[in-house]
């Protein structure tokens, strides 16, 4: 389980560390910074695909994802006065990282040293990343580590180099996921590989979900949704416990689901109480299809390490919501949760820890904390 985030400099997101549950609910007003947290999550687990970099450069680069406040906040500012530039004490970084049951894993990104003739000077570089054992990094708990181009692992007898020429475009666990000495590579990787996030699942007429699929068995859901009746269908042969069934019966009553071949493909397809015929994909409402396809993340055979969703009460009516927090509640009996969401109803019929955001002096905190003591542990492996 991953028990700990820690996520520093990214957008509204100056400083933050926050301890995760088996099912996690993250709210907040708008503007409070929960789509921001849900990103600096994807960043990481973009760490996992070897993606990092592209993925900041999709963004403008480092400078487009900055922090644009104060490395720490005067009190004058707290207290509403206009934020002054000051002289950095610290590198300009954008750090993120997590530690759980078994390994962490802290990455660190900066600015590329200027280099006048290179046209990719907006890319980040990677200027340290620590592999350890636990909840928070320690130096006596660091497995594998990398600072610049450097690389290393630990064993029983102490210190193996693993490599010495690593460019600052890549990844210890891109690079060396393969090194024998140091397994623990391997697994952070493997961890935020197995990790999900879904956004904005489609739902509009043209989505790629209404229309017919490949009969082929599905065990995880596409990110645009487009395997929804292969999924469903994997899952209900595979799982065999009516878990699909009863998602389907809860949420709308007398209703069963029938998957429908259609010239080869395959087509799904939801019988309802009243309707001389079952209702096609591209005929179901927008909130029914965005349960189906959360029904389907929430179920997969294939259980990810850790399921992040951004708002899933997107399109749904409230009647819906209990419903829907049925579904991951159940999931989370399996697999970790985050849950991020705007509706207030759908969090309180959530339960679980409860991560409430607000911004103060423009940056992202959570509420209720009173001071430091109050922050789970967390130090960053200095540059
Ligand atoms: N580089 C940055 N530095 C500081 N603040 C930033 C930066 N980029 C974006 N922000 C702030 O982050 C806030 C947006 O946060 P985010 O999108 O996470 O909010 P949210 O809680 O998801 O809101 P909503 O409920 O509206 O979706 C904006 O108010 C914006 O001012
Ligand atoms: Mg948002």
């Amino acid at each position: 389980m991953i028990r700990r985030l820690a996520i520093d400099g990214y957008r509204s997101i100056r400083s933050l560390v926050v301890d995760l549950g088996a099912l996690t609910v993250v709210t907040g007003a708008n503007g409070s910074g929960k789509s921001n947290l849900y990103r600096s999550l994807r960043l990481l687990a973009d760490c996992g695909a070897g993606r990092v970099v592209p993925s900041l450069a999709s963004s403008g680069g480092l400078a487009g994802v900055l922090w644009a406040g104060q490395e720490s906040i005067d009190p004058a500012v707290r207290a509403g006065g206009e934020a002054q530039g000051t002289r950095r004490k610290g590198p300009i970084a954008l750090r993120l990282g997590f530690g759980g049951d078994d390994l962490g894993y802290a990455v660190d990104l900066g600015i590329t040293a200027s280099r006048s003739e290179s046209l990719f000077v907006r890319d980040p570089s990677i200027k340290q990343e620590h592999v350890f054992a636990g909840v928070e990094p320690r130096p006596a708990a660091t497995l594998a580590e990398r600072v610049g181009p450097l690389a290393r692992s630990r064993g029983d007898d102490g210190w193996h180099e693993l490599s010495r020429t690593m460019a600052e475009w890549d990844s210890l666990l891109d690079e060396l996921a393969g090194a024998d000495a140091a397994p623990e590579i391997a697994g952070v990787r493997r961890t935020l590989r197995s990790w999900r996030f879904h956004d904005a699942l489609r739902t509009d007429a043209l989505a790629p979900a209404r229309q017919p699929q490949i009969a082929t068995r599905a065990v995880r859901l596409d990110d645009d949704g487009a395997n929804l009746a292969a999924v469903l269908q994997t899952t209900i042969e595979t799982r065999a416990d009516g878990t699909v069934e009863r998602a389907v019966r809860a949420a709308f009553p007398g209703s069963r689901l029938e998957m429908v071949d259609e010239g080869g493909g395959l087509g799904l397809a939801l019988r309802q109480h009243g309707m001389l015929r079952a209702l096609t994909a591209p005929e179901l409402s927008d909130g029914t299809m965005q349960y189906l396809l959360l029904t389907a993340a929430l179920t997969s055979v294939e259980r990810p390490g850790l399921l992040v969703l951004n708002e899933p009460e997107r399109s749904l009516h409230d009647d819906l919501l209990p419903a829907l927090a049925d579904r991951i509640r159940e999931a989370a009996d399996e697999t970790q949760v985050v849950v991020v969401t705007h509706s207030r109803s759908l969090a309180d019929a959530l339960a679980g820890t409860r991560i409430e955001l607000e911004r103060s002096a423009g940056e992202t905190v959570v509420a209720g904390r009173e001071g430091p003591l109050d922050v789970p542990a967390w130090r960053w492996p200095s540059r």
